[in-house]
């Protein structure tokens, strides 16, 4: 199973500036650990790079990039979307955490999504996701948060689900 965590802001689907995440949020930081937590993890090298602490512990770090023979300590190396798919753990969920290159490929054949949405917009980001298009993601669970003095904006933790008919049949 492929399922994908991302924090997006409203209006845009900004995700990131400069290399790195628009907010600091230690809810939603927490939140991504206790999905992600012993799982494996999918990223892009520019995200994996960006992680204050790279590879994630705890987790199964896979980084992907066009650089065939490149290496990563602490983390195993895919040369394609294939091939990271073909490296995730059949049996398992695993979770793609970005950036936004990475998204955008995943998107089509995810089967799951965890979206914290931030309710704040960012004009000057760089990096965005993807449309949630309505006909292919249902909705199917949604938790609401209101600022506090640690987290500057209001969040919601969402989570969607691909709808039956627009499952890929994989081989
Ligand atoms: N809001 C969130 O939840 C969230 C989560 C994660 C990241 N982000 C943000 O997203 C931004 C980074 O995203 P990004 O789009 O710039 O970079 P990215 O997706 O993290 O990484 C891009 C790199 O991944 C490799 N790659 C991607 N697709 C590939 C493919 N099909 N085959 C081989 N290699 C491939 C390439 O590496 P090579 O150059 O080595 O070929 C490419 O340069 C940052 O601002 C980060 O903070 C936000």
């Amino acid at each position: 199973m492929i399922s994908i965590i991302v924090a997006i802001a409203d209006k845009n689907n900004a995700i990131g500036r400069k290399g790195e995440l628009l907010c600091h949020l230690p809810n939603d930081l927490r939140h991504f650990k206790e999905i992600t937590s012993g799982s494996t993890v999918i990223m892009g090298k520019r995200t994996f790079f960006s992680l204050p602490k790279h590879p994630l512990p705890n987790r199964r770090n896979i980084v992907i990039t066009d650089i065939t023979g490149e290496q990563f300590e602490g983390a195993e190396a895919a040369y394609s979307i294939e091939d990271a798919a073909r490296l995730a753990d059949e049996k398992k969920e695993n979770f793609i955490i970005g950036g936004g290159m990475v998204y955008k490929q995943f998107m089509p054949i995810a089967d799951k999504l965890y979206i914290t949405h931030i309710h704040n917009v960012w004009d000057d980001a760089d990096t965005f996701f993807p449309e949630i298009n309505s006909n292919e993601w249902q909705l199917s669970a949604i938790e609401h948060h209101q600022a506090d003095e640690k987290n500057p904006y209001d969040y919601s933790f969402a989570e969607y689900e691909r709808k039956k008919e627009f499952i890929i049949i994989k081989n």
